[in-house]
């Protein structure tokens, strides 16, 4: 007999959840970078997109995670490339980001002290992320208007400090780590590196960006062989290869 549980799921699942095609996921991304929703330059969300769909091909399995999430622009895609049943787990402060420290070098302490001295600008002349009210009320809100409906697609928002939050209780597929200081991509390789299972791949968003994510990710890979880059175009894909 069929439950209401079951039937709702029913309702809510496509018949069949092949993997987009390279034209849905360009339009995809030409979408979240039309409403400016998303820090990613190119070719940083096509590299999301690209270790996305290998996850897929090689059928990784494992959540999916993004610790960095801002107004949401590359979790929606993330959302929109990601099977059904694979859950989402999204990890931010949604609201200011927090200050660099003694790993971080000019680069990010003269940027932080622009956002914090009000004078930053959002993307396309909006109002900047960390200056808005219930950002994470607005990640939702984004979320949904690209058909990323948490409650269905298995999407979750863990809002704090990832030092608080992120501890990944499972295997984790595909990582998006975009948080630009060095201690916030220290911690997340600390906490995400022993769940990935071989062929899982971490994207640093920011390795040609910032200066102490660089630091970070290079000081993890001289003590590592179990991991390996994959790509480096701006951003650096990582996979685990033992
Ligand atoms: C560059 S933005 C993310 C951009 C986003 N992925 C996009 O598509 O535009 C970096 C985000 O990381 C968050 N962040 C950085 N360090 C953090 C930490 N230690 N804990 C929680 N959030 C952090 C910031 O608050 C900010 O929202």
């Amino acid at each position: 007999m069929t439950t209401v549980w079951q039937r709702l799921r029913q309702l809510f699942t496509p018949a069949t959840d092949a993997p987009p095609d390279g034209a849905a996921v360009t339009a995809a991304i030409a979408e979240v970078r039309a409403a400016n929703l998303s820090y990613c330059g190119p070719p940083k969300l096509e590299n999301v997109a690209e270790a996305a769909l290998a996850v897929r091909a090689a059928n990784v399995r494992g959540s999916w995670l993004e610790a960095g999430v801002a107004l949401g622009g590359s979790a929606i895609l993330l959302g929109r490339l990601k099977p059904r049943g694979v859950p989402l787990d999204l990890y931010d402060v949604f609201g200011m980001i927090p200050p660099p420290g003694a790993g971080d070098g000019e680069d990010a302490h003269r940027r932080y002290a622009e956002i914090v001295s009000g004078a930053s600008k959002g993307l396309g002349g909006d109002t900047y992320y960390g200056y808005v009210d219930d950002l994470q009320q607005k990640v939702i809100a984004n979320l949904r208007r690209f058909d990323v409906v948490p409650e269905r697609d298995r999407v979750r928002l863990h809002p704090g400090l990832f030092e608080a939050t992120l501890r990944p209780a499972g295997p984790v597929a595909l990582a998006h780590v975009d948080c630009d200081w060095y201690d916030s991509v220290r911690v997340c390789i600390e906490r995400i590196a022993p769940q990935m299972p071989v062929g899982g791949i971490v994207v640093f968003d920011d390795y040609s960006s910032y200066s102490g994510c660089r630091r970070a990710v290079d000081e993890w890979l001289a003590t590592t062989d179990d991991f390996a880059p994959v790509f480096h175009r701006r951003s650096l894909g990582v996979r685990r290869a033992r």
